[in-house]
């Protein structure tokens, strides 16, 4: 008896001190009355399905619902729902309350920051270094507006929609139909997704680009175009977009102009075109692919010079993004 009234007499004295010292530190108290769930227990998952039974049965679907159940690491994990939605004691007595629990759809309104950093308690790091400052990041999207941890609706990475793409195209719409151009990236054939080439949660390049710049993005996939070649041609070694898009193009190969206007674009007209287009095919033809007259103004037959039809000044110059051969300088070996 003696002992125990000593033991509580002690507690009291602690918490009293805390108390105290808590106090003294400024703004401390204004914090934790600006959080309504700072005094709220964890009540456990079994007390969550008496109400959310059907929320219950669907998450037991998830990766979430096997580590935290079968393997969980700690008393976080081991509360299941409460390590996403925070404690949940105020919220089984006043469900309607909506600052008593962490909810992560539009509706709810907890703030974005709040809901991200449940998930950040995890999961920072790694994949997510440069998650804070990221394009995603500063404009307000939530973990949730890709990701949805209460059912499976994705085979991996607990997506909101059935895929990786699919899921970035709720927004990013015109991409999607950079993709359904004529020659495109294989995205929606699905033999590779958004995610090969970005990291949507953040990177040290620009354009949230998976390695540091275009052109070692590239080469991850196309290394014999990485070089270094004998004679190198100066715009590929620059940048690939030079000459391609990214995503998709109605030119063949993803060009970003079909040829000859890609390379004449950089080549002027009066030398390099001037020499592929002399010796013009006058007869007149139409459905031309050609412009009817030539660079320099000359007048051109509407058939265009037989020698650029096709794969055009490439008929010639064909390995355009660098020669190995000895005498490849001009690029036709
Ligand atoms: C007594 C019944 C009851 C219990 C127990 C209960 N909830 Fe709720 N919960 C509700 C009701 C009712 C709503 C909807 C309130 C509304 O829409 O106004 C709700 C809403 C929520 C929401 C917000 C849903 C949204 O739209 O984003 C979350 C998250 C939630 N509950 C999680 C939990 C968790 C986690 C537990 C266990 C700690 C729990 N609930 C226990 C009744 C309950
Ligand atoms: C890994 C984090 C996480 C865990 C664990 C988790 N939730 Fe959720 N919960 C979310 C997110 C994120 C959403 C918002 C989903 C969306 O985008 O609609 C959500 C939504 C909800 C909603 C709103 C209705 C809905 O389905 O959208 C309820 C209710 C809910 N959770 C209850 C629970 C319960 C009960 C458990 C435990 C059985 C649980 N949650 C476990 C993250 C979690
Ligand atoms: C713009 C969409 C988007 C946003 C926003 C987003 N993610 Fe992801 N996340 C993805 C994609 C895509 C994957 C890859 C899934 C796969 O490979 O199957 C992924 C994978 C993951 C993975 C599993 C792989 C790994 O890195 O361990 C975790 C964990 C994760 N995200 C957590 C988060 C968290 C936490 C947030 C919020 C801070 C977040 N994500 C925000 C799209 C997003
Ligand atoms: C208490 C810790 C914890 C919290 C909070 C948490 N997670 Fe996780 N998450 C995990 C663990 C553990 C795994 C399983 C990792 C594994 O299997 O390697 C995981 C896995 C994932 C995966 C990968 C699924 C896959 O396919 O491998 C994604 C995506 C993810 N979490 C997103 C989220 C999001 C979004 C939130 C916030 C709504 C969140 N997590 C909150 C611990 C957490
Ligand atoms: C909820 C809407 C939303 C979803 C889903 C989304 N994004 Fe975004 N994304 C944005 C917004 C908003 C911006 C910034 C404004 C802009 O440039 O359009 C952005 C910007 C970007 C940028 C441009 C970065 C820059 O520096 O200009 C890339 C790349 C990107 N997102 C890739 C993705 C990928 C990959 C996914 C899927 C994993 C995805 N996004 C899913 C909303 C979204
Ligand atoms: C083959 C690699 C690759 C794939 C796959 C890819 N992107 Fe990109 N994306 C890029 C590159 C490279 C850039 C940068 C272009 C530049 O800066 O000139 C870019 C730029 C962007 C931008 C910035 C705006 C713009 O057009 O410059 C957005 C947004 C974007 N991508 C979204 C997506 C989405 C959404 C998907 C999937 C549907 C996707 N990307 C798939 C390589 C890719
Ligand atoms: C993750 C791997 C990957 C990355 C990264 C990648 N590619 Fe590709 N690329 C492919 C695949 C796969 C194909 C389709 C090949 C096929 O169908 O034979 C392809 C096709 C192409 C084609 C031919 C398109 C056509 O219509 O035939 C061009 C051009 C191309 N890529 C350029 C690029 C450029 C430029 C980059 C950098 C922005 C890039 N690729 C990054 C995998 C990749
Ligand atoms: C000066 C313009 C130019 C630049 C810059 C350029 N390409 Fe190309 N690329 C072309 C042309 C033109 C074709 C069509 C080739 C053909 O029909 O033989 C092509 C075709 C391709 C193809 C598909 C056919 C093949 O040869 O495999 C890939 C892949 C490709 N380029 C990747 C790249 C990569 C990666 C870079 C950056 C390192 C790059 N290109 C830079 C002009 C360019
Ligand atoms: C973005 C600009 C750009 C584009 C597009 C471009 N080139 Fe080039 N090209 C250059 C530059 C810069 C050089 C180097 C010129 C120098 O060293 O004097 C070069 C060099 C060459 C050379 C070697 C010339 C010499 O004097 O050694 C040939 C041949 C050539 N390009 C053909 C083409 C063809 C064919 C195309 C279209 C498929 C093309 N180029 C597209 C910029 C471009
Ligand atoms: C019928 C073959 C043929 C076609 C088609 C052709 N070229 Fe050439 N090109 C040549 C020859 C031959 C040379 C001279 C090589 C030498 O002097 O070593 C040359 C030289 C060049 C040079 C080097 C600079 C110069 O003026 O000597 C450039 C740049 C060039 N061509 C660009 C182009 C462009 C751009 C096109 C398409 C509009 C094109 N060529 C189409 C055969 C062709």
């Amino acid at each position: 008896m003696v002992q125990n009234y000593t033991v509580s007499f002690l507690r009291l004295c602690r918490v009293a001190g805390a108390a105290l010292l808590l106090g003294l530190l400024p703004g401390y108290a204004a914090a934790a009355d600006a959080d309504p769930m700072a005094n709220a227990r964890v009540v456990g998952e079994k007390r969550c399905s008496d109400c959310h039974d059907t929320e219950n049965s669907l998450f037991g679907h998830t990766q979430h619902a096997k580590a935290f159940r079968e393997n969980p690491r700690n008393d976080t994990e081991k509360a299941v729902c409460e390590a996403c939605h925070g404690n949940g004691s105020l919220h089984v007595a006043d469900s309607k309350d909506k600052s008593k629990i962490i909810g992560f759809s539009k509706g709810w309104n907890t703030p974005i920051e709040r809901q991200n950093a449940q998930c950040l308690n995890c999961h920072s790091g790694g994949q997510r270094l440069h998650w804070p400052g990221s394009i995603h990041s500063t404009n307000k999207l939530a973990c949730s507006d890709c990701h949805n941890p209460m059912a499976r609706f994705s085979a991996n990475g607990l997506m909101k929609k059935a895929g990786i793409t699919e899921t970035c195209q709720t927004c990013h719409q015109q991409q999607r139909a950079e993709f359904r151009k004529k020659s495109h990236m294989p995205v929606p054939e699905g033999k590779m997704t958004c995610e090969d080439c970005h990291n949507p949660h953040g990177s040290s390049a620009k354009r949230l680009l998976k390695a540091d710049s275009i052109n070692e993005l590239c080469y991850t996939c196309h290394a014999e175009k990485r070089g270094p070649f004998l004679w190198e041609h100066a715009p590929v070694r620059e940048n690939c977009m030079n000459c391609h898009s990214p995503h998709g193009s109605n030119a063949e190969k993803l060009l970003i102009q079909p040829r000859p206007f890609l390379c004449s674009g950089c080549h002027s007209t009066t030398g390099t075109m001037g020499h592929a287009l002399w010796g013009n095919n006058t007869t007149g033809n139409t459905g031309s692919a050609v412009s009817p007259t030539n660079l320099n103004g000359a007048a051109l037959g509407n058939a265009p010079n037989k020698r650029m039809t096709g794969r055009s000044c490439q008929n010639c110059h064909s390995t355009i993004h660098g020669s190995n051969s000895p005498s490849g300088a001009r690029f036709q070996r």
